[in-house]
């Protein structure tokens, strides 16, 4: 585990009563270039690629087809730390040919809330009021997924972490070489 992952395991471990430590910011380029920023949860690891959800519909899926670089902000409030982890983020809906990819979808459906699933079959994200439901049965966790229901896979390539506990304050750029090991370089704030 490279040092910004140990980093990150530590801070939930210390806050896990505290569900927004899991509440990142995740900022997206649209197709004319316009940034976009927006809360989700973190849902876990796949491998070293974070997890989040989404639904197909939404405008941060079309974003990162366009543009499949990202930024994942992560505040560290208690810590006064914050993480920018940058990569490129693919999402994994019911047409994924990676069948650990696909199993994984399976899997984090079922640690859903019926609230956060119900979501999948309301209208269309950022649709107007009167564009109809696509569903009126909420799709029970141990089923399969509804197609709308998609992972969201960030593979981190750099992560800049801030840190203003300590005095003076830290500032550290951790880079994946060629071979794809973690390097990290103290930098001034
Ligand atoms: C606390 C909080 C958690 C959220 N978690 C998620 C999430 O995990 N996935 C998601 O797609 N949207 C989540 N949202 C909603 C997004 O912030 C956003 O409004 C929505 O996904 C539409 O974004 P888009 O139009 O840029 O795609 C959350 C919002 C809040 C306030």
């Amino acid at each position: 585990m490279s040092d910004w992952q140990s980093t990150i395991a530590a801070q939930l471990a210390a806050e896990t009563r505290d569900p927004t430590a899991r509440w990142v910011q995740l900022g997206t380029v649209s197709a004319d270039g316009a940034p976009a920023v927006r809360t989700v949860v973190f849902r876990g690891h796949h491998g070293e690629a974070l997890v989040f959800t989404t639904d197909t519909r939404s405008a941060k899926l079309r974003h990162i087809r366009h543009e499949p670089r990202v930024e994942v902000l992560w505040n560290f409030a208690q810590s006064r730390m914050q993480l920018r982890i940058a990569g490129k983020m693919v999402a994994v809906a019911g047409d994924c040919p990676d069948a650990a990819l696909e199993s994984r979808r399976r899997d984090v459906w079922r640690t859903l809330s019926e609230e956060v699933r119900a979501g999948f079959i309301g209208g269309p994200p950022g649709r107007p009021l009167d564009e109809p439901r696509i569903g009126t049965v909420t799709p029970p966790a141990d089923g399969p997924p509804p197609a709308t229901f998609a992972l969201l896979v960030l593979w981190p390539e750099r992560v800049d972490q801030v840190e203003l506990a300590p005095q003076p304050h830290r500032r550290t750029l951790h880079a994946r070489d060629a071979a794809g090991q973690w390097h990290a370089r103290a930098v001034h704030p």
